[in-house]
């Protein structure tokens, strides 16, 4: 069996500088990276691991709480205690910013997380998954409050995703491209398979909930209504729609095979700002497009740049093959003919 480049000798061979912030960062990878495989570890037993179903509570946002929403967030929070090098996490899961009280004075990271990704997917054994991003803390002795947090998804340092499909797999950006790991269940490690990933150009497939049709703007109605014409229709070229119920699900399809997601700012959401979150799905995920040479756009302008309003800010999410955000975009801002 060839050997492979486990994740964390991937980590220590891009690592930039040998900063503590670095040191840390390395390390909170490797903690939610480790947090993951426990994960992994839950939902693999499924019906027998007697962690299905609901939860009976409801999130900050007032969604109903799975218990494995629950499960997740709890042992992430755990195992970045335990290490310390988070300064503060932010979840999908948690009302406000939860403070890392054991890595005060040390810890230099923020760690911004969905724990677990396409909850409507846990019961029925479909794509599921984890998204995370990092931020810089500001100094060690400093109290973290909400404004540290609410940075530009540009200034990310790090984002990723774990996906909990046939295989658990785990793509990561530093800023240096986007490389891609499996995990060997046997081993317990997660081992490189892809590097330098890149969307694949000029694969004609787009990803909608078309059940929220009536409520879309004019431009989404155009672009998707172009699609669907396929060969009759402007573009002259058939389409294929795939819609997993799972962000993580359909980015990791984006990335391997080109094409584009969407969850639009429509009628129904408008007054919310959208139905993704910013902070922990749209950001990561807009980093990962981006570093794998696609774009990732709210609509009018590139998500990465949006300066975030609130922990749980939401946000219109178009994002793939750059030619394909660009043409939505050039609908939508009135540039495009
Ligand atoms: P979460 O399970 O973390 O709340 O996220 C669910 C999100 C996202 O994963 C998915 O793309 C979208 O909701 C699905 O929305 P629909 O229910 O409209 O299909
Ligand atoms: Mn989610
Ligand atoms: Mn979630």
């Amino acid at each position: 069996m060839a050997t492979r480049i486990a994740l964390g000798q991937y980590l220590r061979n891009s690592r930039r500088t040998a900063s503590i912030e670095e040191g840390q960062l390395i390390r909170l990878i490797e903690d939610v990276a480790y947090a993951s495989r426990i994960l992994a570890a839950m939902v693999g037993h499924g019906a027998l691991g007697e962690v299905l179903g609901a939860a009976g509570s409801r999130n900050v946002q007032e969604e109903e709480q799975q218990q494995l929403d629950v499960l997740a967030n709890d042992v992430v929070l755990e195992t970045i205690r335990r290490s310390r090098h988070a300064r503060a996490m932010i979840s999908e899961e948690m009302d406000s910013v939860a403070e890392v009280e054991e890595a005060r004075g040390y810890g230099r990271l923020l760690l911004l997380i969905d724990p677990l990704d396409g909850s409507g997917n846990i019961d029925i054994n479909l794509p599921i998954g984890t998204i995370f991003s990092v931020l810089e803390a500001p100094m060690a002795s400093q109290a973290i409050l909400e404004q540290h947090v609410l940075q530009p998804g540009r200034r990310q340092l790090a984002a990723g995703y774990v996906l909990y499909g046939p295989s658990v797999v785990l793509v990561l950006t530093v800023g240096q491209g986007v490389a891609m790991f499996t995990l060997n269940r046997q081993v317990g490690e997660y081992l490189l398979v892809a590097d330098q990933l890149r969307i694949p150009p000029g694969r004609h497939e787009y990803a909608i909930n078309s059940a929220n049709e009536r409520f879309w703007s004019d431009d989404v109605r155009r672009y998707i209504g172009e699609c669907q014409a396929g060969k009759d229709g402007p573009l002259g070229v058939d389409y294929s729609m795939r819609w997993t119920g799972a962000m993580v699900g359909d980015c990791h399809r984006v990335l391997l095979r080109g094409g584009v997601f969407m969850y639009p700012v429509d009628a129904r959401t408008a007054a919310k700002g959208g139905k993704l979150r910013l902070l922990y799905e749209a950001n990561p995920m807009a980093l990962l497009m981006e570093q794998a040479g696609g774009a990732a756009s709210d609509g009018q302008r590139s998500i990465l740049d949006i300066q975030p309003t609130g922990l749980h800010q939401r946000v219109g999410v178009v994002l793939g093959d750059a030619e394909e955000v660009g043409r939505l975009v050039g609908y939508a801002t009135g540039t495009a003919p």
